[in-house]
């Protein structure tokens, strides 16, 4: 069975229809490019995955989505219990203006966890997981603000990383990145992903090659190619595809 599995699911944001008949399985301990032009419903569809389109005036979203074979969608479904097991890196690191030490605390702290060497434990093991430990080990009072961009991000990851999830969603989480920062967090992606599923939205091609297992290219809401980044980058089916990855337009 795949992590998560994606069938027939459409989404029309007012009478604009965002996403068309979408499958995709996504599997455990793997990485999952989405690649395609600007407006073709990538973050869209990542969106979906942890139910954040739910705060969407106007969003209907028709189909299925599955967490271990649980449909995400049915009306008991908790949401809370989702977007812990299901978190989440943007596109521009987004730290709350508090101590690196509160950034990765608040999370475990909403689950309900006060004691403060559990949380001492939670912080460090987060930092080490995002790679970023040794550089604030010293400084976790420091405000998470005063950090690089790449270590913004990093820390950010190390924030979701800290509810214990099993899903990570990025979008273009290095978009705004250095090429140094870039390549600290393609490295940690890969590394992660032996414990987490990830799923990535890139615009970087070379990126979705050297990091991902699977790609789903996207085209004005549809999914057009799905499967092996290996095969998509060397053999694509779809002309599509092949126009897109080739630089021939987007
Ligand atoms: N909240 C919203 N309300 C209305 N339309 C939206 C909303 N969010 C996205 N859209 C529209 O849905 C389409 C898909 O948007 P989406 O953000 O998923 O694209 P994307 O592939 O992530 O693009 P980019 O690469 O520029 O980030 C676009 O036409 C966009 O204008
Ligand atoms: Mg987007």
């Amino acid at each position: 069975m795949s992590k998560i599995e994606v069938k027939d699911l459409n989404l029309w944001y007012g009478d604009f229809k965002a996403l068309k008949s979408i499958d995709m399985d996504i599997n455990e301990n793997e990485i999952t490019a989405f690649i395609g032009p600007s407006g073709c419903g990538k973050s869209t569809m990542l969106k979906c995955i942890n139910r954040m389109n739910d705060l969407v005036e106007d969003c209907k979203i028709k189909g299925l989505i599955t967490l271990d074979g649980e449909d995400i969608y049915q009306s008991n479904y908790n949401v809370n219990t989702l977007r812990k097991r299901v978190g989440m890196v943007f596109q521009h690191p987004n730290p709350f203006p508090k101590s690196i030490y509160d950034n990765i605390a608040f999370g475990p702290r909403t689950h309900g966890i006060n004691k403060k060497s559990t949380l001492d434990e939670i912080v460090e093991r987060s930092l080490k997981q995002a790679a970023i430990w040794d550089e604030v080990k010293d400084d976790l009072d420091k405000s998470a603000i005063s950090l690089s961009g790449g270590q913004q991000q990093r820390l950010c990851i190390a924030r979701a990383l800290s509810v214990e999830p099993e899903v990570i969603l990025m979008d273009e989480p290095t978009s705004a990145l250095d090429p140094i920062s870039t390549g600290k967090i393609e490295d940690l992606v890969i590394e992660l992903k032996k414990q987490y599923t990830i799923v990535m939205v890139t615009h970087n091609m070379q990126q979705a090659s050297r990091v991902s297992d699977k790609t789903a290219f996207f085209l004005t809401g549809e999914v057009v190619e799905f499967g092996d980044t290996l095969n998509i980058f060397s053999k694509p089916e779809d002309k599509r595809t092949e126009d897109y990855i080739t630089g021939r337009f987007g």
